[in-house]
C-alpha cells in the first residue's frame, strides 16, 4: 500500500474550479478581455497572480499595468470568487470523494491536501471535511507553485515518507506534471486531452475507487 494520499482541492474534492473560472471570467470581462474554457485549462492549478498574468497577456495594452494595479485586480477576482463560494457546504463534495477519503483513513494511510489556493483551509472547512486531513499544504506554504513539485514534496516530507510511496490526485495538467516531477503516482480526474500525462486517469470523481487506484499503483511499482 502507499503511505500518503495527497489531494488537490479545486476541481477534485469540490467543483470550485468552476467558481474560479466564473470569477476570472467576470474580472476579465470588466477589462474587456474574453477567454474560453480551453484557455481556462491553463489557469487550473496555478496561483492567483500567475493566473492574472496569463489573462493580461491576452491584451498587450494591459501589460503596462503596475504591480499595485495588478494586486487590485487579483483582489477583485478573489472578491468575486468568495461571493460565489459563500454557500459552499457538505453537499458540494463531489461524488465518490468522501467514500475514498473514508477508505484511505480505514487503512491508516495519511491524507494531505496539496492546493495552490489561499482559500483552501476555509473551503475544506465549509465542506465539513477538515477532520480527514492530517496535513494541509496551501498557498501560504508554497514558494514554487505547480507545475513545480514543491507542493507535493512538502506534504511527503512532513510525514517523512519516500515520494515513491505517495499518490497525488489532480484535475489540472500543471498538477499532474507536479506529481510526476515529485516521482509520485499521479491520478488524473478529467479528460485525456488535458491530462494525458497522468499515470492513471478517471473521467470524473465518481470513478475514483480505492481498490482500483491501489491496483494501478502496485502495477506501476512492481
Ligand atoms: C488553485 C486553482 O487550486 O488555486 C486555481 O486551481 C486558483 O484556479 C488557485 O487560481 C489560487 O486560488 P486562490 O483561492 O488563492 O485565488
Ligand atoms: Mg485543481
Amino acid at each position: 500500500y502507499p503511505k500518503v494520499f495527497i489531494f488537490d482541492l479545486d476541481g477534485v474534492i469540490t467543483d470550485t474550479a468552476e467558481l474560479h473560472y466564473l470569477a476570472w471570467k467576470k474580472l476579465a470581462e470588466g477589462i474587456n478581455i474574453s477567454f474560453d474554457k480551453q484557455f481556462n485549462e491553463r489557469l487550473k492549478g496555478i496561483s492567483r497572480m500567475e493566473s492574472l498574468e496569463l489573462i493580461l497577456q491576452l491584451d498587450t495594452s494591459l501589460l503596462k499595468l503596475d504591480n499595485e494595479q495588478k494586486v487590485k485586480l487579483a483582489n477583485k477576482k478573489n472578491e468575486y470568487y468568495l461571493e460565489l463560494a459563500e454557500t459552499i457546504n457538505k453537499e458540494d463534495v463531489l461524488p465518490g470523494v468522501e467514500d475514498l477519503l473514508k477508505h484511505i483513513k480505514k487503512q491508516n494511510i495519511k491524507i494531505a491536501l496539496g492546493s495552490a489556493s489561499e482559500n483552501a483551509k476555509n473551503v475544506v472547512k465549509k465542506l465539513g471535511l477538515s477532520s480527514y486531513f492530517d496535513y494541509i499544504v496551501d498557498a501560504s506554504k508554497v514558494k514554487k507553485g505547480k507545475p513545480d513539485p514543491e507542493t507535493f514534496i512538502i506534504a511527503a516530507d512532513y510525514f517523512g515518507i519516500p515520494y515513491k510511496e505517495c499518490i497525488g490526485i489532480e484535475d489540472a495538467a500543471a498538477g499532474i506534471e507536479a506529481i510526476n516531477k515529485a516521482n509520485m503516482f499521479s491520478v488524473g480526474v478529467g479528460s485525456v486531452e488535458n491530462l494525458s500525462q497522468a499515470n492513471y486517469l478517471v473521467e470524473d470523481t465518481s470513478k475514483l475507487n480505492f481498490e482500483e487506484i491501489i491496483k494501478k499503483y502496485s502495477d506501476k511499482n512492481s
